[in-house]
């Protein structure tokens, strides 16, 4: 069986690494991994081959940025000659980025099977690029492989035929807690003078909250209020970077006490801060899993979550984006902490070995 394993964005990585590992010792599978190259910065993508040990591409794309349609096109065009010549018998994507899509379109109309890793999850929001990716990546994909009983039950709404679905569990779980030891040990925080609890960590790159400079700059002022009760380590994503310059307030950023500014960090540095932070603002999607996993309160920057069992069960609460809640929501976890998280089914590090187990059935 020869599987090609598609990568193209940061949060890719840390899904398809299980899932190499765990079928290098199968000989009768052969694995090519293709990098899209739609996040390319040694900072957004080699520092997860190091950290996550992926073995380097076998073939990148290099396709770089642009607009949705012209990153998703120029996937489209490159991805298409690899399948004509390596003719896999399986397709496996993952999430939900551009590079998710395109190669599931191009796999599609070449009949080739699509194993989608991360199946069912919606924000029903379709204002999100990502929500738009994950529902046509689930309705072209053979194999869906979900992380959640709410995902089982997204798709079967959605018409999906049950014997497509394959409920696995959480497969970034598996590199978290792979890597969650190594991770603690770098003791990152040291590199601004904290110590665990002693700071909070802002991650910010949604379209929808970084592209409006309004609603950017507004965000900001709130965060800078929030810094002034506890400090907060912001690594900066290269998308909210551009923004922040062009709205001429990164400076001022640079001058407030206890708003940490960093380069976007690779993934032992950035799980080793976020599970000694004593809080997180986000709004990304698979840090709301990762600090229920971790027993880390969440701020979701969203009015909105693709993961429902980190509200009902785990540390997170949705904010939204106005100053009072999550000002008052900081402030009432620095007071009264979070209530204790429960791991979600499926969250135990064990999900690549089940997708491989249905994989070579
Ligand atoms: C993408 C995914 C999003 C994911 C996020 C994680 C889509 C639609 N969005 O958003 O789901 O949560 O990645 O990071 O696929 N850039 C660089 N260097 C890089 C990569 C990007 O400078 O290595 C800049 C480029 O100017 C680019 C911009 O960031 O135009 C946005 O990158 P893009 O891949 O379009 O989307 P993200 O915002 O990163």
């Amino acid at each position: 069986m020869k599987i090609i394993h598609v990568a193209g964005a940061r949060p890719n990585f840390m899904k398809i690494a299980p899932i190499l590992k765990e079928l290098s010792p199968h000989t009768d599978v052969t694995s090519l991994l293709v990098h899209t190259g739609q996040h390319y910065d040694p900072n957004m993508s080699d520092v997860f081959f190091t950290d996550l040990k992926l073995p380097r591409p076998d073939i990148n794309l290099e396709v770089g940025s642009g607009s949705h349609a012209e990153q998703t096109a120029q996937v489209m065009l490159r991805f298409e000659p690899v399948i004509m010549q390596e003719k896999p018998d399986l397709v496996l994507v993952a999430g939900d980025v551009n590079s998710t899509l395109a190669c599931s379109l191009v796999a599609a109309k070449l009949h080739i099977p699509i194993a989608h890793v991360e199946a069912g999850l919606r924000s029903f929001d379709n204002t999100m690029p990502e929500e738009i990716n994950r529902v046509i990546t689930d309705v072209l994909s053979d194999y869906l492989f979900t992380p959640s009983r709410y995902a089982d039950e997204n798709l079967l709404n959605q018409g999906v035929q049950k014997d497509k679905i394959f409920f696995v569990g959480n497969v970034m779980i598996d590199s978290l807690l792979g890597a969650l030891e190594i991770a603690r040990q770098r003791q990152t925080w040291k590199r601004w003078g904290y110590a665990p609890n002693e700071y909070a960590v802002l991650t910010l790159h949604r379209a929808s909250n970084v592209d409006d400079m309004e609603k950017l700059s507004d965000l900001v002022g709130t965060v800078i209020e929030a810094a002034n009760l506890l400090p907060v380590i912001f690594p900066i994503h290269p998308r909210t970077l551009r923004q922040l310059d062009a709205a001429g307030i990164l400076l001022a950023m640079r001058n407030i006490p206890g708003l940490i500014l960093t380069e976007p960090l690779g993934y032992l540095d950035f799980l080793c801060i976020l599970g000694d932070a004593r809080l997180a603002l986000t709004d990304s999607g698979g840090i709301q899993a990762e600090t229920t996993m971790l027993g880390v309160p969440c701020l979701t920057l969203r009015w909105n979550t693709e993961w429902p069992e980190t509200v009902s069960q785990g540390t997170n609460h949705l904010v939204g984006t106005d100053r009072e809640p999550i000002l008052s929501e900081f402030q009432a976890i620095l007071e009264a902490g979070n209530r204790p998280a429960t791991r979600p089914e499926g969250w135990d590090g064990l999900a690549a070995h089940r997708i491989v187990e249905i994989l070579r059935r």
